[in-house]
């Protein structure tokens, strides 16, 4: 392993990053060495800490800076799931870099101080360096964030002893303080000098990790490299590794394709290329859709919304996946990019079986066409999972539906967790539409989710507990949408019942 401060333009073959404001050279590591191996072991930067390394307790938090569209984004993402190679023209700062050079301690970490938001402290570093990049965002527009938009922000961080009350007073303590700027010319400066016009090709022991810069190349290489594994933001792979020990061979980033990381409205689709961050695809879904507002919130945490993408969601397929309830229930497709060029199709037609896609070899996720939204129907998104942030679901559910004088026009009725794919309900669609939106017409569609799924008990709930739950939720989509029908009185009764348990 090879370190060394560099000042030069990237050379082909070596990874150059910024690590707290200085530019490194490195060679010599594992294609797979991750972010917090590196920063622990290598630098004895041993103030970022290992919790879980699967992305779960936020121990491992630090903040990366890039360059989109030429402004600085600064993020925070979990070190302990993101591979060297995949750091290459960015910039890290751990928490080392927030000692002010007064040898004064950052607002944040004087906030944490005052608020006595530590007690162990092996969380603190995460929280700190989360509530950091909470302060960049806030520093310039000289209005803080409110106590929910502290919250929001520190989803990503698990603490076992303070509380998190502390924590929360910490973070609006911090913009009391003496405030403490952040230069960020000088970085940017430095970042676009890192900035490649060619393909990154890292070799280590045999295995290479290629970081193509145009779509072109990238489906170059995937064509001569059919064994290549696709990365995205590595979130779902990254456990692969730390997780499961897998041992991964040739790489090909998709990071740092232009075409795939934009975000682009016509008059009938908003397009998200497979690039795109969770967080900004999100953002630009809940413009559309407010209503989704909540789901979006609850998937991940901040800093795994931040490296994941879109495209990693829905190409990983999985049957609990919460994207693809919500975006077929949108009615979304999906672009496919091969040799033989792009094709669309119906993202529900992607899936067809238990991780098993309708995807050529050659090809790969290239973007996500959601439809623009549509007067008369209603959406809403539903997710059921053991913890309120940051949990995977049990069940998620996705319900749209059209109505013309009290009537179902049209619907989409989507469940994820209940089958092999995320699934709709095409017996429970077919007794809705054209019938009344009444109860009789849903107690009769609830009966039909018998025969659309028979879901599979496991650790997050029982096969019962789903279908159950599936029911209901379909039920709340109704009260939440039907036209002023009163309940029928045994069904209020049953209501009422149930809010007098504790
Ligand atoms: C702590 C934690 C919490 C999580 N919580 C949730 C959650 O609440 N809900 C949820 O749905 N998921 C969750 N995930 C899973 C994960 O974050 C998402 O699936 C994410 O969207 C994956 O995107 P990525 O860019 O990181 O994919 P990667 O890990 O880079 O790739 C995932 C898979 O997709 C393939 N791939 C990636 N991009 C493409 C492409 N463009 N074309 C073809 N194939 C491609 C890769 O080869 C790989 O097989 C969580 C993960 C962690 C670690
Ligand atoms: S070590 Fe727990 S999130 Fe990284
Ligand atoms: S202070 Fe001990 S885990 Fe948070």
């Amino acid at each position: 392993m090879q370190n060394t401060p560099c000042d030069a333009s990237p050379k082909p073959g070596i990874i150059h990053y910024v690590l707290n404001g200085e530019v490194q050279s490195l060679e010599h590591v594992d294609t797979t060495r991750s972010l917090l191996n590196h920063l622990r072991e290598d630098r004895c930067l041993t103030g970022t800490k290992e919790g879980c390394a699967e992305g779960d307790c936020g121990a491992c938090t630090v903040v990366v800076g890039e360059l989109r569209d030429g402004e600085l984004q600064m993020r925070t993402v979990n070190a302990c799931i993101q591979f060297m190679p995949s750091l290459d023209g960015k910039a890290v700062f751990t928490v080392e870099h927030l000692r002010q050079e007064s040898g004064a301690l950052h607002p944040v970490q004087q906030a944490m101080v005052d608020c006595h938001g530590s007690q162990c402290g092996f969380c603190t570093p995460g929280f700190v360096m989360s509530l950091w990049s909470l302060y960049l965002e806030h520093e310039h527009c000289g209005d803080p964030p409110g106590r929910e938009q502290i919250r929001s922000a520190l989803t990503g961080n698990l603490c076992r002893c303070t509380g998190y009350r502390p924590i929360l007073d910490a973070g609006e303590q911090m913009f009391k303080l003496s405030p403490a700027r952040f230069e960020s010319h000088a970085l940017k400066e430095k970042l676009e000098a890192l900035k490649r016009n060619e393909t990154l090709v890292y070799e280590h022991e045999g295995r290479r990790f290629f970081a193509p810069c145009s779509l072109q190349e990238l489906a170059r290489l995937r064509a001569e490299n059919p064994g290549a594994l696709l990365l995205a933001g590595g979130t779902d792979i990254g456990l692969w590794v730390t997780k499961q020990f897998r041992e991964i061979g040739d790489m090909i980033s998709i990071d740092q394709v232009p075409e795939l990381k934009r975000i682009e409205r016509d008059g009938q689709f908003l397009r998200i290329g497979s690039g795109v961050s969770l967080t900004d695809s999100f953002a630009a879904i809940v413009a559309l859709y407010p209503q989704l507002k909540e789901l979006w919130e609850r998937f991940a945490s901040k800093p795994i919304r931040n490296a994941g993408t879109l495209g990693g969601n829905v190409a990983n397929g999985s049957p609990i996946g919460d994207s693809m309830p919500a975006l077929v229930a949108l009615g979304a497709r999906v672009v496919l990019h091969g040799q033989r060029g792009s094709r669309t199709l119906a993202l529900e037609d992607l899936y067809t079986g238990y991780m098993r896609k309708d995807m050529h070899a050659d090809e790969l996720v290239e973007a996500v066409l959601i439809p623009l939204p549509k007067a008369g129907w209603q959406m809403r998104t539903y997710k059921l999972s053991k913890r309120f942030d940051s949990d995977i679901s049990a069940v998620c559910a996705a319900f749209s539906i059209r109505l013309d004088a009290g009537h179902v026009v049209d619907c989409r009725v989507v469940y994820g967790g209940m089958a092999a794919t995320v699934k709709r309900a095409s017996q429970c669609e077919k007794r809705l539409i054209g019938k009344s939106w009444t109860e009789d017409t849903l107690e009769q569609a609830l009966v039909t989710l018998d025969e659309d799924y028979q879901p599979l008990s496991d650790m997050r709930a029982s096969a019962h507990y789903r279908q159950q739950c599936a029911k209901n939720l379909l039920y709340r989509f109704y009260l939440e949408t039907r036209q002023h029908q009163p309940l029928p009185e045994e069904r209020i009764r049953v209501f009422a019942v149930a809010e007098e348990q504790p």
